[in-house]
Parts: C-alpha cells; sequence; structure tokens
C-alpha cells in the first residue's frame, strides 16, 4: 500500500545491484510513494546490466559513478542537476565491500592494502558523498541522507571482518557531518543498522547462514527483510521524520537491545 509520503520529492539511490539489493527495494518503494529517482552504481556493476531493469520500472536514469572517486560524484550531481532541474531531497547510500572478507582473510591477519580499500568503498565514500554535495549545494534544506550499516559497529561479530570498523567510522562520518549538514543547510543523515539479510554483500559474510539463523532466534519479531528496510527508509525521507538526525536507527526486529530469548535457550538445553 502506498501513501504518497514522497509525493514531489527527488532522490539519489546509490548501490542497487540485483533484486536482493537493499537499495532495489528502497528505489522501488520510493517510486510507488511518488518520488522521482535518480540510480548511480559502480561501472562494474552497471556492465552487469540487471539494474536497467529496475530504472525502466521506476522510470529512472541511470548515471554511472564509483565512490571512490570525486570526479565521478561531481558528475553523478551535475547530471541529476541537470536532469531535475535543481537539487534533490534525499540520498540513500547502500554501499559496501571488504577485500579481506571476499579473500577470506581474518582480521587479525588483514591485509592493510585491502583494508583501505574496503574502508573508501564502505565508509570514507559517505563523507565523500555529503562534502561534494555540500559543496555542489546538492540537498535542498530540510534534505535527508540514510546510509546503512549493521550492529557490529558496536558489538564483536568475528566474521563481519574490517567491514565492523567500517561501519564503525561511517556511523561516526552520519553523526558528525549530520551536524554540519545540521547547521548550514537543515539537512538531516541517519544511518539504519539492519537486520542480516540475504543479498550479495550479505551472503559473502563466512557463515552467513547459521549466523542469519541466530539473529532470527535472538529477534523478539524475527529479522527484519530487505522490504521492511525499505517501508522504514521512506518514512526517514518522508517530512514525517524533519526532526530525527545524527542517530544509528536499529532497523532489527528487538536484535539490538536482547541479552536471551526462550527460542536460544531451549536450544542450548538440547
Ligand atoms: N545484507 C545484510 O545482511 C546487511 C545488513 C546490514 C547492513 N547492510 C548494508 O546494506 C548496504 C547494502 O548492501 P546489500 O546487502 O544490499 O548488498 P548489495 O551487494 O546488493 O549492495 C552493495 C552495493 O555496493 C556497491 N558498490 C561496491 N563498490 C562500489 C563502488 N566502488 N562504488 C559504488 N558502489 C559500489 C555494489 O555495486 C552494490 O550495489 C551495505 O552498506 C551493507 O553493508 C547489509
Amino acid at each position: 500500500m502506498a501513501y504518497n509520503l514522497l509525493k514531489g520529492k527527488k532522490g539519489i539511490i546509490f548501490g542497487a545491484l540485483n533484486e536482493q539489493s537493499i537499495a532495489w527495494k528502497v528505489a522501488q518503494r520510493c517510486h510507488a510513494e511518488g518520488a522521482e529517482i535518480v540510480l548511480t552504481n559502480s561501472p562494474l556493476a552497471l556492465r552487469m546490466g540487471e539494474l536497467n531493469n529496475l530504472a525502466k520500472e521506476c522510470d529512472a536514469p541511470v548515471i554511472g559513478a564509483d565512490v571512490t572517486s570525486n570526479d565521478d560524484i561531481e558528475n553523478l550531481y551535475a547530471k541529476t542537476k541537470e536532469h531535475f532541474g535543481g537539487g534533490v531531497d534525499f540520498i540513500l547510500h547502500s554501499i559496501g565491500m571488504s577485500v579481506n572478507v571476499r579473500k577470506n582473510i581474518p582480521y587479525y591477519q588483514n591485509n592493510y592494502e585491502f583494508t583501505h580499500k574496503g574502508f573508501d568503498i564502505s565508509a570514507l565514500s559517505l563523507h565523500r558523498v555529503l562534502q561534494i554535495a555540500l559543496k555542489q549545494d546538492m540537498i535542498n534544506e530540510w534534505g535527508s541522507v540514510v546510509a546503512l550499516t549493521y550492529i557490529a559497529a558496536q558489538r564483536v561479530f568475528p566474521d563481519y571482518n574490517d567491514m565492523a570498523d567500517n561501519k564503525a567510522v561511517l556511523e561516526s562520518i552520519a553523526r558528525n557531518f549530520g551536524y554540519y549538514y545540521g547547521t548550514q543547510k537543515k539537512v538531516r543523515i541517519n544511518t539504519v543498522s539492519q537486520s542480516p539479510t540475504r543479498t550479495t554483500a550479505g551472503s559473502g559474510v563466512k557463515g552467513f547462514d547459521g549466523f542469519i539463523n541466530y539473529a532470527e532466534k535472538m529477534s523478539p519479531l524475527g529479522n527484519a527483510n530487505a522490504d521492511q528496510c525499505a517501508d522504514y527508509v521512506v518514512t526517514l525521507f518522508s517530512d514525517l521524520t524533519k526532526m530525527v538526525t545524527m542517530q544509528n536507527l536499529f532497523h532489527d526486529g528487538g536484535f539490538s537491545f536482547t541479552g536471551v530469548t526462550g527460542a536460544v535457550i531451549e536450544q542450548m538445553e538440547k
């Protein structure tokens, strides 16, 4: 069901790779709620071609940008301004990648070249996206930026590897930039800390199946899926949440505040 929550709003969605992607679901929901969007992803992701299906469905242009490149982001914003005839009201940052995770290198043996690359893509990119947006006055007053994160930023989840550090910095950038963008332009910036979700990035984490089942058992409401995440993100882009900023918001069925559940105790007693 749609509520026209984003009627008249314009936005940029980073990170839709395929139908499983959280950003894919957010794009569909934004479109259904009346927003106009621009889709962007890395040149490598664009070559896979799946994004074109989403672009057709949402009547959205696709503009490639590697988030580690200032030039690419400047070009993305310039073309988006041309397309909309002005700035945007919301941005979704739904990007993550760790070479150490991909290559199965444990945290205590991390290769720092890989660490730097993952940090640049997964964390520093939020700063880059915001810094260039501020410089080009890309986000309209009372605009909203959401970046996706995971609770391994606060607690240890061994196989999440260096992505835990990346997410800790990502959340810190959202808070700190939230101060400056808030005072200068009334733009709000939040992170949404999502349940484990079956996507390309998610499934890359070692032991993901056991992990997602554990989270399901440890969450009073069960794991939140990507569609539910999209619903939540839409509310954060809407005018109903104008005074929420610099927060890390858990969207995890209660996992983050649960010590233990009956289901887990039962399992341990077996
Ligand atoms: N899946 C989960 O369990 C889960 C849980 C919590 C948070 N998250 C976060 O959600 C976000 C989206 O991930 P997802 O699970 O939808 O997986 P996904 O693999 O569909 O999305 C990750 C995206 O990052 C993009 N990307 C990688 N390198 C890039 C670059 N250099 N420039 C531009 N884009 C680049 C990929 O192309 C891809 O679209 C990530 O921040 C992830 O950490 C995921």
